[in-house]
């Protein structure tokens, strides 16, 4: 075993389904307005997957682009991470459905169901086997089918959430990579939001489907409450051992849950709403997604550049938070 020093992100892809669904098209299915939804979330749109398009198809895609942007063959990764609410089915994993789909021979792989925070809790186990040695690369995935557990005639929730997968592939790197990560949870806070039906606590029933208890339960305005604190406290732990200030962040890559959260973040870190980086507009929440889309579209669009030091930064359904500094 050879001890890495330092593990970072070497490759980065993305997958988004087709289809677009506008506010204007929600109008027509619940008593809602583009004006609500716009002013109240920052959401103008969002990505519906397929039918036949299960989450493990998107992870799959996100996956093979992060493998081609990082210059790597499926033999070359040790272990794959999916993070995922919405995986195909309770089991197998969906990150074992994604192993094949990718032809992965043997290699650990395992589902990590945090919520929204799943990207980052992903990318933080990925880190230790890699910085212990014993492993060399990790395909870190997060990927959800937020379509399949909504109550599409829940205005309130239905608004909200999107389809769509990112990943990460992470190896050893010579000069900055993740500097520090910060992860945590909170299970008194459970009920805020949930899906109630289908595990073992409130087997399937008739009842369940007629009650509507397999789709996604929320309380929007608590959530909003503690998302803010939430998010401010994490982003401080974790540069806090870094002895970083907020002006030493060049960018950070919340995740995507509501506008109003993210400029209240900011406001609270002291920090200008331009260094948040937004795709809300386009994709809506789409849970552990939405960070790693972000984190893939701000590099794209040349909003991260080598030596920048960026926070990734979610809160999410457990509750769950995570926080983690990598410096490019
Ligand atoms: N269109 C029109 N009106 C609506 C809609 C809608 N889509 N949804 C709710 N309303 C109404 C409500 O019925 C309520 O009406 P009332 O005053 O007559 O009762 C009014 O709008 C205000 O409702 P609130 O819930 O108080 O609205 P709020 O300003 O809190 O916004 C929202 C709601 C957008 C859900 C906000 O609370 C929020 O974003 N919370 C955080 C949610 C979140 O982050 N969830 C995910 C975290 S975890 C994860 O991502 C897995």
């Amino acid at each position: 075993m050879c001890e890495a020093k330092r593990v970072g992100i070497l490759g980065l892809g993305a997958y988004l389904p087709e289809k677009v669904l506008t506010n204007k098209e929600l109008e027509r299915m619940v008593d809602t307005t583009d004006e609500w939804i716009t002013t109240r979330t920052g959401i103008k749109e969002r990505r519906i997957a397929r039918k036949d398009e299960a989450t493990s198809d998107m992870a799959a895609e996100a996956g093979r682009r992060a493998l081609k942007a990082a210059g790597l063959n499926i033999e070359d990764i040790d272990l794959i991470i999916v993070a995922t609410i919405t995986p195909d089915m309770f089991f197998p994993a969906t990150a074992c459905l994604v192993q094949d789909k990718l032809g992965a021979k043997r290699v650990p792989a395992f589902d990590v169901s945090v919520a929204c925070s799943g990207f980052i809790y992903g990318l933080a186990i990925a880190e230790q086997f890699i910085r212990s040695g014993t492993y060399k690369h990790a395909l870190v995935i997060a990927a959800e089918k937020l379509s399949a557990i909504t109550d599409w005639s829940d205005r309130a929730t239905c608004v909200l959430f999107g389809d769509g997968a990112g990943a990460a592939v992470l190896g050893p790197v010579d000069k900055g990579g993740i500097l520090s990560a910060y992860l945590g949870a909170n299970g008194k806070q459970g009920d805020l939001i949930k899906l109630p039906a289908g595990g073992s606590r409130i087997p399937a029933t008739k009842k369940t489907i007629e009650d509507r208890l397999h789709f996604i339960k929320m309380n929007g305005s608590e959530l909003f409450r503690h998302a803010v604190k939430i998010m401010a406290d994490a982003a401080l732990e974790v540069t806090k051992p870094l002895n970083l200030k907020a002006e030493d962040i060049s960018l950070v890559i919340p995740h995507q849950a509501n506008i109003r959260i993210l400029n209240a973040v900011a406001k609270r870190m002291g920090l200008t709403e331009d260094k948040i980086y937004l795709n809300i507009e386009r994709y809506g929440n789409m849970s552990a997604a939405s960070s790693a889309v972000a984190l893939v579209e701000a590099v794209q669009e040349g909003r991260i550049k080598k030596g920048d030091k960026i926070l990734l930064d979610a809160f999410g359904g457990g509750l769950t938070w995570g926080a983690l500094v990598i410096e490019w």
